[in-house]
């Protein structure tokens, strides 16, 4: 297979090279851990070179023993993968990131993740595989000094050289414009929603701007995600008519226009499947003809602004709806909004 191309990231004035597509491995709650480590010893084979991993996903202990058959056999060098991982809310006290990044090495079992991200911007978080409803008493508005505290901590694993890069996920302009200037060591990327009816136009072309790279999750969608992240409103990237007619056009399915799109416009779109068939052509589709200029412009119009992962389940106790955790009215929400 040709080589999939890669993307220069700008890592504190050092070049980080990452493939233009990667694969997810949240396994949603449809997915077992042995299912997703499966997969990634598939993708391994088929080519991918970038794996998106998180602590909370559950599974980095089987993913990382096939991290450690790869390299075992020889099949792949370390240097020639990489690996995200990300510091879950419960984790964000003192001395608590050291820990977690730590765990996540040693379930991994490598010695350095490739970018470290910051999952949420804030501490709160839920109970593994809870409904909608759920709340936590002890849910937080976003405060920029306790993001900071543990911002911090992620900067001396950089420092450390646990980690090569940071990465902050789940963040908003405001959000961004109260912390970027108070980082010593600048994010390289953010993890964001990125699909044809959610296109974050103008937190995209900030982070463009800022040379800081945006890593597209739920490329495609997200027709597997958690129940509680489902609302009658959502829009589906896949039947969007737009998105239906290009892929009529190429021969190809919705889920690979929407991933043909996300690479051509400049995001590293991180799709996620357990089937074979699904990640090969995922991966193959970076070697194909590419959409046209009418295309990709259909479809900057047919944006939808519609969010799936609306984050309500960590939402504080006065909040309005999961809007607030958006700044949707570009200031930080509060306590009362
Ligand atoms: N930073 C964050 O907060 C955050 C949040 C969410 C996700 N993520 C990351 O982003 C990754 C991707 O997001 P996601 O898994 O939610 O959504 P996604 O990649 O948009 O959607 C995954 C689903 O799309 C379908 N699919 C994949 N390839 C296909 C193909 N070629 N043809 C048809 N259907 C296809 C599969 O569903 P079927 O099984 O029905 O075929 C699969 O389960 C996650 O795995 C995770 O690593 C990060």
């Amino acid at each position: 297979m040709k080589k999939i191309p890669v993307i220069d990231l700008d890592n504190n004035g050092k070049i980080l090279q990452v493939p233009c597509i990667g694969m997810g491995t949240f396994g949603s709650d449809k997915f077992t851990p042995a299912q997703v480590s499966q997969a990634v010893q598939g993708a391994i084979e088929k080519g991918y070179r970038l794996f998106d991993c998180a602590a909370i996903y559950g599974n980095e202990d089987l993913i990382g023993e096939v991290f450690a058959e790869a390299f075992g056999n020889k099949k792949i060098k370390r240097e020639e993968l990489i690996i995200t991982s990300k510091v879950w809310n419960d984790m964000h006290g003192r001395g608590d990131v050291l820990i977690s990044c730590a765990k996540t090495l040693k379930d991994l079992r490598i010695d350095y993740i490739d970018i470290y991200f910051m999952h949420w911007p804030f501490p709160n978080y839920h109970a593994p595989g809870c409904d909608g409803d759920a709340r936590n008493p002890d849910s937080r508005p976003f405060f920029a000094e306790e993001f900071m505290d543990c911002w911090r901590q992620m900067e001396r694993l950089y420092g450390m050289g646990l980690v090569k890069s940071l990465g902050m996920s789940n963040m908003t302009v405001p959000k961004l414009e109260a912390v970027l200037p108070l980082c010593r060591v600048k994010p390289a990327a953010l993890e964001m929603e990125l699909h044809p009816a959610f296109q974050q136009e103008e937190l995209y072309n900030y982070c463009m701007d800022k040379n800081i790279r945006p890593i597209g999750f739920c490329p495609i969608g997200s027709p597997t995600r958690p129940e509680r992240d489902k609302t009658p409103e959502d829009i589906s990237a896949v039947k969007m008519p737009e998105i239906i007619e290009i892929a009529r056009a190429h021969n190809i399915h919705p889920a690979v226009v929407c991933l043909k799109w996300a690479v051509q416009r400049g995001q590293i779109p991180i799709p996620f499947s357990v089937y074979e068939n699904e990640y090969e052509s995922n991966l193959v589709c970076m070697l194909s003809d590419p959409l046209s200029d009418e295309e990709m412009e259909k479809i900057r119009l047919a944006d939808k602004n519609c969010r799936l992962i609306k984050g309500q389940v960590f939402l504080w106790e006065g909040a309005s709806d999961w809007r607030a955790l958006w700044d949707e009215n570009g200031v930080i929400s509060g306590w009362n909004d």
